[in-house]
């Protein structure tokens, strides 16, 4: 039996993790026994609990309760929680996903006691080292064991950065395994994507779906201002579903001005709403007509979904979405994101290539996770 220690903290990575406790739980109970830290990243009920609730995780075995800080603090605190919990669990594995805070502080706690990590959702980079994502994930890759990239863009630049396709098993952390093996968030989708069907749906269609919490978006008034500009403008014409992630909500009356603000926030077309459950935003999603986003793994979901997405970002790390023209990017722009908004109302995309596997990204990691061992 391999015992591997998930530490998971931030909403993406909670409904990650779904997949592959959902694998080992199907097929590989009597193979792997995980056991979860929450760090306690994201608290809010909606931020969190729901999806342990909606997408049928196991309940934490532990959470660190470390909430909202600066970057130093936040990590600092999760460091000293996950280092005490590794010890005493001693697992074969540690098992991390994306590039949050929440993914940083598991990796350095497991390197420097030698537990090898597995990185999921390894090898995507944006090369803007301005991001704190982009210092978490090459941290992250370069102390793990076995990386899992999703799309072969994660894969090549895993080679660029030195990693070697040709290593053997055993793998450690001086002999990394890297792999392309699709996502798991493409199985979530595709498992929880009937079951979004139905639910009754909390819109109809004919409407955009925008999210925004990057932080160079909520932080840069200017930033802000242009997105918020050009939702109003795009909403003289169409309804805007926006589901509001907290860090947005606390900063828009901040950094934005009070007029801008007040007609943002009372025009009838734009519905500002909570933070929604994972099958709620996968039903948005699949009726909308366009996607608006600075999320990574909404620009994704939009894809998996046949919709067109702007990306509200100077670049992106799922660059084929925007290579097979299905999103584009118009950073926080005001004249591109309008741009954006006639250019997909006008060319329909029809082509949406498979690039993110077979749905079956988790059973693989298992597998190879076990024969490894
Ligand atoms: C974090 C990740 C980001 C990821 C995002 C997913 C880092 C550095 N960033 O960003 O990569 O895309 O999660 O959503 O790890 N807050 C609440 N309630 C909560 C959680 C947060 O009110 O449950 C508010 C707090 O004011 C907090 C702010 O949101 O200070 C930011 O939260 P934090 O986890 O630091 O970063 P995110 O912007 O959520
Ligand atoms: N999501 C959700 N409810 C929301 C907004 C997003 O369930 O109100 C889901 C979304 O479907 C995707 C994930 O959260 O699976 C994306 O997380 P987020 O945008 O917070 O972070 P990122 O992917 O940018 O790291």
């Amino acid at each position: 039996m391999i015992k591997i220690v998930t530490v998971i903290g931030a909403r993406p990575q909670i409904i990650k993790a779904a997949a592959l406790s959902r694998a080992i739980k199907n097929k590989f109970s009597d193979k792997i026994k995980e056991v979860i830290i929450h760090t306690g990243q994201h608290y809010d009920e909606n931020m969190s609990q729901v999806f342990f609730d909606e997408l049928g995780i196991p309940a934490p075995d532990y959470n660190l309760g470390v909430g909202s800080g600066s970057h130093g603090v936040q990590t600092a605190k999760m460091l000293e929680g996950i280092e005490e919990i590794l010890l005493k669990e001693k697992p074969d594995y540690l098992v991390v996903y994306g590039d949050t805070n929440s993914t940083l502080a598991g990796a350095i706690a497991a390197s420097k006691i030698h537990i090898p990590i597995v990185h999921i959702e390894a090898g995507l980079r944006s090369f803007n080292k301005a991001m704190p994502e982009e210092i978490n994930r090459i941290c992250c890759d370069h102390c793990s064991t076995m990386l899992f990239s999703p799309t072969s863009t994660g894969y090549k630049n895993l080679i660029n950065e030195g990693f070697s396709p040709n290593n053997e098993k055993p793998f450690n952390i001086d002999n990394p395994g890297i792999y392309h093996c699709g996502d798991v968030m493409y199985d979530n989708s595709l498992y929880f994507g009937s079951t979004a069907n139905s639910k009754q749906p909390i819109a109809k269609s004919n409407y955009i779906l925008c999210t925004i919490h990057r932080n160079n978006n909520t932080d840069e008034p200017d930033r802000l201002k242009s997105i918020v500009d050009a939702l109003i403008k795009i909403s003289e014409e169409k309804d805007i579903i926006i589901p509001l992630h907290p860090r947005t909500k606390k900063l828009l009356d901040v950094n934005i001005d009070l007029e801008t603000y007040n007609t943002f926030i009372n025009r009838s077309s734009i519905h500002i709403i909570e933070p929604v459950s994972f099958l709620e935003m996968i039903s948005l999603e699949k009726n909308a007509e366009l996607v608006i986003t600075d999320s990574g793994g909404v620009q994704k979901e939009a894809y998996f979904f046949k919709k067109p997405c702007i990306i509200i970002r100077s670049e992106t790390e799922w660059k084929e979405i925007v290579e097979v023209g299905a999103a584009l990017i118009a950073d926080a722009d005001k004249d591109k994101i309008i741009e954006g908004y006639y250019h997909f109302k006008d060319n329909r995309i029809e082509e949406f290539p498979e690039i993110f596997g077979d749905g079956k990204a988790a059973e693989f990691i298992c597998n190879e996770l076990i024969s490894n061992n």
